[in-house]
């Protein structure tokens, strides 16, 4: 530990090693470097090593940028190899827990990380706390962490603790969310362990919420799954509230002004997207289905969001006929606002249905045309909203965007002014709603 004494508060900086350098890794490596710890990045692609370690983050991130540039090669590094691990004092474990086909979580990545972190901790002559920061099923870190750390390094847990610490952040806001949470959750196997963990921490001012390992990973999951769970009542709710002529948003103010409820997480649209929503209500079912439960509630979230997307070809096809010949703009493309992130972007199904269907789809996003590309490379894409609103049969928004509420003249250049918004976003009068 090192102690800095000319700061008026005592503040302790640790050596911490993060295995991972995503988007999870990257922005709690850093974070944690801004906060004056000392952190070494372990990432196996040397290429995101060399953007890491020239202050370049390799994805967009708001707010990264300007924190990485400002800590990198000071204290902030990264390197492909573990050797980091040997003098670290905290390791912690963030690589990507990718779904299975069935659902159900591939757990190959943290199980290659816990040997190599414990091959490494062979050489490291103090105490270690290895903290899993992926969400992970209730047990991996008891009964796969632990083990393999153990096992390869020969120690005893006198001299390595385990802990689970989920993250909470969303993309495109996660530095924020880092650096202001609203809670930090501290799975240990022990308190020593926890303690340590609990002094990384300290210069964070969030109620520290101190658990068993398994309540962690099962809290990580419980959160996402209940937040989806709120998007997909929303809009079943909402689906309910355009055939009963009702604004849905006017119903969801209401009920979101009950302290019980809470006004977040209740904008009714074209369902929720992304890297983790998706992924990691499917592993609750898998998980709920494999101890002999059917979880119906989390069926029916995840259902609800399948068919969302569907409504908005319905609607589409209600006001303009068939799509086939037709040229369709999507504004939007990233599965939110504020990043260039497309997994599971509710853009997609739309999109593909369209092509099958023969439409001429044209699209417009401010950060997320090149991966969108990969998946669609012969789609239009354009610039600017206004070069794919350009002799358009109708419009359909598919991401909140902040810069949409701006669009309006740009409207006037479509053939035909069909708008069908999946988000609630545009400014301009008399627009259709999925749900409203
Ligand atoms: C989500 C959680 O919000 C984070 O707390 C969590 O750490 C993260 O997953 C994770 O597990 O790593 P994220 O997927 O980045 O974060 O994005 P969100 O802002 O939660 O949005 C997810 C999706 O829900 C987006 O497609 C968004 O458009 C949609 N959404 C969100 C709605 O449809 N309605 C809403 O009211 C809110």
């Amino acid at each position: 530990m090192i102690i800095d004494r000319k700061i008026k508060v005592l503040r302790i900086y640790m050596k911490i090693s993060v295995v991972g350098g995503g988007y999870v890794g990257l922005v709690t490596g850093t974070c944690f470097a801004e906060l004056g710890h000392e952190v070494t990045i372990i990432e196996v692609d040397p290429v995101k090593v060399s953007a890491i370690n020239h202050g370049d983050p390799p994805i967009y991130e708001a707010g990264l940028k300007d924190l990485l540039k400002k800590n990198a090669e000071r204290k902030l590094r990264a390197s492909t190899g573990y050797e980091p691990v040997s003098s670290a004092e905290i390791v912690f474990i963030a690589v990507g827990t990718p779904p299975k086909p069935d659902g159900s979580v591939n757990l190959s990545y943290i199980e290659s990380a816990s040997v190599s972190i414990g091959r490494s901790l062979k050489e490291n002559p103090s105490y270690c706390v290895v903290i899993v920061k992926s969400t992970v099923p209730p047990g991996t870190t008891e009964t796969i962490v632990r083990p393999a750390v153990l096992q390869a390094s020969g120690k005893t847990e006198n001299e390595i603790g385990f802990a689970m610490n989920p993250e909470f952040l969303r993309e495109g806001r996660a530095v924020e969310d880092f650096l202001h949470p609203d809670r930090i959750v501290i799975g240990s196997s022990n308190p020593r362990a926890g303690d340590r963990v609990a002094e990384v921490y300290r210069n964070l001012t969030a109620p520290v919420l101190r658990t068993g390992l398994t309540a962690a990973e099962m809290i990580k999951y419980a959160s996402n799954a209940f937040l989806a769970t709120k998007i997909s009542f929303s809009n079943e709710i909402g689906n309910l509230c355009k055939k009963l002529g009702i604004d849905v948003y006017e119903v969801m103010t209401g009920v979101g002004l009950d302290a019980r409820i809470g006004p977040l997480f209740l904008n009714a649209g074209a369902g929720f997207g992304g890297s983790c929503f998706p992924k990691d209500v499917s592993a609750l079912v898998s998980l709920a289905e494999s101890v002999g439960e059917d979880p119906t509630l989390l069926h029916s979230v995840l259902a609800v969001n399948e068919q969302q997307p569907c409504r908005m070809i319905q609607i589409l096809e209600t006001r303009i006929g068939a799509v086939n010949g037709k040229r369709i703009a999507i504004l939007g493309l990233a599965f939110k606002d504020n990043t260039d992130d497309i997994r599971d972007s509710r853009a997609i199904p739309v999109i593909r249905e369209l092509v099958q269907k023969g439409a001429n789809v044209v699209a417009y996003d401010p950060m997320a045309i090149p991966n969108m590309r990969q998946v669609f490379p012969t789609i239009e894409y354009y610039e600017t909203a206004a070069g794919a609103l350009a002799g358009a049969d109708a419009c359909l928004v598919m991401t909140e965007w902040p810069e949409f509420s701006k669009i309006d003249k740009e409207f006037d250049l479509m053939a035909h002014p069909v708008i069908i918004e999946g988000r609630r976003i545009l400014s301009r009068k008399g627009i259709e709603g999925i749900c409203w």
